[in-house]
């Protein structure tokens, strides 16, 4: 049965798309039935893998809000290797519509289940907020990663996102774990950031990767040419990090 994955911080760009979209490619690369789901509605992760949007008939909301089957929806990329679950501006209004719905929490949980068997992960791809979109991706999951910018304000807020994944373990769904931290953005030169991830090494221990995922502008243009790292530029740090991390996310699994 695969697992389920996933990436929040309520904190706006810190990578959880970026770390998206290049792990489902890195999982897919190395052997993996990897299945990508776009919960923003910014939809980055999906424009980000050359998905347009705009003219796909259907989209996570079509799943979500008015319950049309998985096969609906699902995207095959056949150059990144993985399948998605487009994202679309419409989520937006989701977490209005589902406000009235029996069970409003359970509803990427009761979706996904489905999907389960054809998968060894589902990766989640987070809005920057804790609102009820989030809150469907933590009771769809079983584990949860944050990726965590390597600056000076990282724990910031990090206090709040741990807080809401004890409620929703507590109240909705016992099973949620804290898969691990990814620390993003990493530039060696940069003695605070060294700092930083001595910091957030010290707070939480083994639960942050050995992998790294460093500062450079390649992981930053791949997104605009509709690639993954693995596809624009493979030989890159930033390549090289994304695919030490799939193999650490697998391990883990493993035990
Ligand atoms: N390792 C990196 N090196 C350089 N730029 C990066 C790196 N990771 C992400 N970026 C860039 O930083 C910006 C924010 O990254 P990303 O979109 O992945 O964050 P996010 O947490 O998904 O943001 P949001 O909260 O808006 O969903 C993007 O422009 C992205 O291309
Ligand atoms: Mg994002």
């Amino acid at each position: 049965m695969g697992k389920i994955i996933s990436l929040v911080n309520q904190k706006g760009g810190v990578g959880k798309t970026t770390t998206s979209i290049n792990l489902a490619t890195y999982l897919a690369k190395l052997g993996k039935r990897v299945l990508l789901v776009d919960l923003d509605p910014q939809a980055n992760a999906s424009s980000g893998l050359g998905v347009e949007v705009q003219r796909l008939q259907k989209n996570l909301y079509h799943n979500l809000v008015l319950k049309e089957p998985l096969a609906n929806s699902v995207l095959k990329l056949e150059v990144s290797g993985h399948d998605l679950i487009p994202a679309h501006a419409d989520l937006a209004g989701a977490s209005v519509e589902l406000s009235n719905v029996n069970n409003r929490e359970y509803q990427l949980y009761e979706m996904l289940n489905q999907a389960r068997d054809y998968y060894d992960f589902i990766l989640i791809d987070s809005p920057p907020s804790l609102g009820l979109l989030t809150i469907n991706g933590l009771v769809a999951a079983d584990e949860v990663i944050i990726p965590v910018q390597t600056e000076y304000f990282a724990l910031e807020g990090l206090g709040q996102l741990l807080n809401t994944i004890d409620l929703v373990r507590d109240n909705l769904q016992p099973r949620l774990v804290l898969g691990g931290i990814v620390m993003t953005m990493f530039d060696r030169r940069n003695r605070l950031a060294n700092q930083v991830i001595k910091e957030v090494r010290g707070h939480f221990a083994d639960k942050v990767f050995d992998a790294v995922i460093p500062r450079t502008v390649r992981l930053a243009e791949a997104p605009s040419f509709g690639q993954s790292i693995l596809q624009f530029d493979r030989f890159n740090k930033g390549a090289r990090a994304y695919r030490a991390l799939a193999e650490e996310v697998i391990q883990r699994a493993q035990q």
